[in-house]
């Protein structure tokens, strides 16, 4: 695992932002696992000024969603789609974006599908991740098995909470959606995980120093051999010193 602390949450999500797209630049990364939320929306803005100032072409990428809200079609404001819409597809070009279909009538028939259509892409080079507050990964609650596949999940109320202010006064925050697995996410090949902000530093602590335990869904990241995380100096503010000095170094 290699860590990079950096002094705010613009530059972590910049730093976020290079590194993917060295990656996109000098190995052959075809396809690409993007996540949604507040954190990663500074890293969707750096890589969209990259493609306009032509120093990056994503025209021949593939791109899989973590996540999707169970009963919000495309056309919801508040769902990924609309999400992705609005902070990286309308500015940059894809060869394919695919994500789940909160809509959908049967959701683990849709959850299969996924998991097909991620094969038949050639699976996952780098997978971008936030981190919940409770640690979640996707939206893999604590509890969930670190094998588990896409599937239908129930959020937490504190997941629920969190997102709130993403919705409309009045609108309440679904109680279920439709997430990549937690081993889903680990056969990605490259992991990239952002974490910024205060209230992510016990999380980030959890997921990185603590016991590998279904408690924190994001320990699991613990196992997997490609593993970069990009902290602000806040969300880091929990870590151990020792570590943290060894920043980059990690293995
Ligand atoms: C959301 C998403 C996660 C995201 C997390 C943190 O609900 N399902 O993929 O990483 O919660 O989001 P934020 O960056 O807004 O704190």
């Amino acid at each position: 695992m290699k860590l990079r602390i950096l002094p705010t949450a613009q530059s972590a999500a910049r730093a976020t932002a290079d590194h993917i797209s060295d990656k996109i630049r000098t190995s052959s990364i075809r396809v690409l696992g993007l996540a949604t939320g507040r954190s990663p929306i500074a890293v969707y803005r750096s890589i969209a000024d990259q493609v306009a100032g032509q120093e990056l072409d994503l025209r021949a990428i593939e791109s899989f969603n973590l996540d999707e809200y169970v009963g919000l079609n495309a056309a919801d404001p508040s769902s990924f789609h609309a999400y992705m819409q609005r902070h990286l597809f309308s500015h940059v070009s894809f060869r394919r974006s695919h994500l789940l279909d909160g809509d959908a009538p049967d959701p683990l028939a849709e959850c299969r599908r996924y998991e097909r259509d991620i094969i038949a892409a050639g699976g996952i080079d780098l997978q971008l991740l936030g981190i919940g507050r409770n640690g979640h990964i996707g939206f893999n609650e604590p509890g969930s098995a670190h094998d588990c596949r896409t599937r239908p999940v129930t959020l937490s109320d504190s997941t629920r909470a969190a997102n709130q202010s993403d919705f409309p006064a009045g609108q309440a925050v679904p109680e279920q959606a439709l997430t990549m697995g937690i081993g889903t996410i680990l056969e990605a090949r490259a992991i990239v995980l952002l974490a910024t902000g205060a209230a992510k530093s016990a999380a980030l602590r959890d997921a990185l120093e603590g016991p590998v335990t279904t408690d924190c869904p994001a320990s699991a990241l613990q196992a997997h051999p490609d593993l970069t995380v990009f902290a602000d100096v806040d969300a880091a503010s929990q870590l151990d010193p020792a570590l943290a000095d060894r920043q980059g170094q990690w293995d």
